[in-house]
């Protein structure tokens, strides 16, 4: 192994800067060259490369979004950019490849080691927490404290007038941002795409909290769970109530890594670097209660990551 390649694709998370620095300096560590690609798989297909020297990833550990830049990228889904990418690779003699991203990264990942049989390692940086494989992702920290400081200042104006507020977080199809904010910031509601929920039963919970005196409340709702602009009408319509939305967006993707996804990729990063060098051919790093481990590639994009639901019955009871 003498050259390796980084990327990052698919959408950004905070942390990923972290990440890329430390697989340059392990890289560079074991005296290994180091080629970035630019644009995630777009860029490896047009051949945008730079060279990472010890110095090209000074001053970034604290930075949000990627240096690398990263795109979602259609061409990778087809056989012509797949071989594309593996003709890139095999001329600019990358000899093992470490792709940071989600799920979807993941997926191109798969396919270019069929297409083009070199290494691939998977570091799993996305916000949305959904991958299989590790227990929590790069950056997943960082865009719940966003939230939760965003959520902390809507309850400030939802107590102060007695309204609801229903706060759409990111996550994609999955709850895991918002089970997790919702939890620390002690919402009243928390509405995700794995837990069914009915409309009246809802109502139901916001008229009973009034009757216990309570005179405001926040519901959390994850973007995969529904359309939050009709769940604010029909609340309004039901309960008679004031009713206000705030989608957060893409605010939660953005500024400087808490110290918890920092060290996460640190950690990934160098174990990532560490994996090729030992000949791994096919895995992702991951995060195993506590441990830093690896698995297969293929199962981080095919497998199907589990709601901790015991944290969603405990939300439950204390929002009481
Ligand atoms: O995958 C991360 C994510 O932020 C999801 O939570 C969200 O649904 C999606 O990306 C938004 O994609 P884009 O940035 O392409 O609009």
């Amino acid at each position: 192994m003498r050259r390796i390649g980084v990327l990052t694709a698919g959408g950004d998370a905070p942390g990923m800067n972290a990440a890329i620095r430390s697989v340059a300096r392990s890289a560079i560590h074991e005296d290994l060259e180091v080629i970035g690609f630019e644009r995630g798989y777009a860029g490896l297909i047009g051949g945008q490369t730079r060279s990472m020297g010890p110095r090209s990833v000074s001053g970034i550990i604290n930075l949000g979004g990627t240096i690398l830049k990263t795109s979602r990228c259609e061409e990778m889904k087809t056989p012509q950019g797949l071989r594309k990418a593996a003709d890139i690779l095999k001329k600019y003699e990358i000899d093992g490849l470490i792709t940071i991203g989600g799920d979807g990264a993941f997926r191109g990942a798969s396919e270019l080691r069929e297409a083009s049989s070199i290494p691939i390692v998977g570091i799993p940086a996305t916000i949305d927490n959904d991958v299989a494989g590790t227990d929590t992702t790069i950056g997943f920290d960082t865009a719940v404290n966003t939230a939760l400081l965003a959520i902390d200042k809507i309850r400030d104006t939802a107590t102060s007038h007695e309204r609801i507020f229903v706060v759409e977080v990111m996550g994609r199809r999955r709850g895991f941002l918002a089970l997790e904010v919702g939890l620390a910031d002690g919402v009243e509601v928390i509405l995700l795409p794995e837990v069914e929920f009915n409309l009246d039963e809802l109502c139901e919970i916001l008229k009973h909290g009034r009757r216990e005196r309570k005179t405001s409340e926040i519901i959390v709702m994850a973007e995969g769970a529904g359309n939050s602009r009709s769940i604010v009408d029909h609340i309004a319509k039901n309960t008679g109530y004031e009713v206000r939305l705030t989608t957060l967006g893409h605010i939660q993707r953005g500024g400087s890594p808490t110290a918890i996804s920092r060290v996460l990729a640190c950690q990934f990063g160098h174990y990532a670097t560490k994996l090729l060098i030992e000949g791994a051919e096919e895995k992702i790093v991951g995060i195993k209660d506590g441990r830093i481990v690896s698995s297969d590639l293929e199962y981080a994009w095919k497998g199907k990551k589990e709601l901790d639901l015991r944290l969603y019955q405990l939300a439950r009871i204390l929002s009481a």
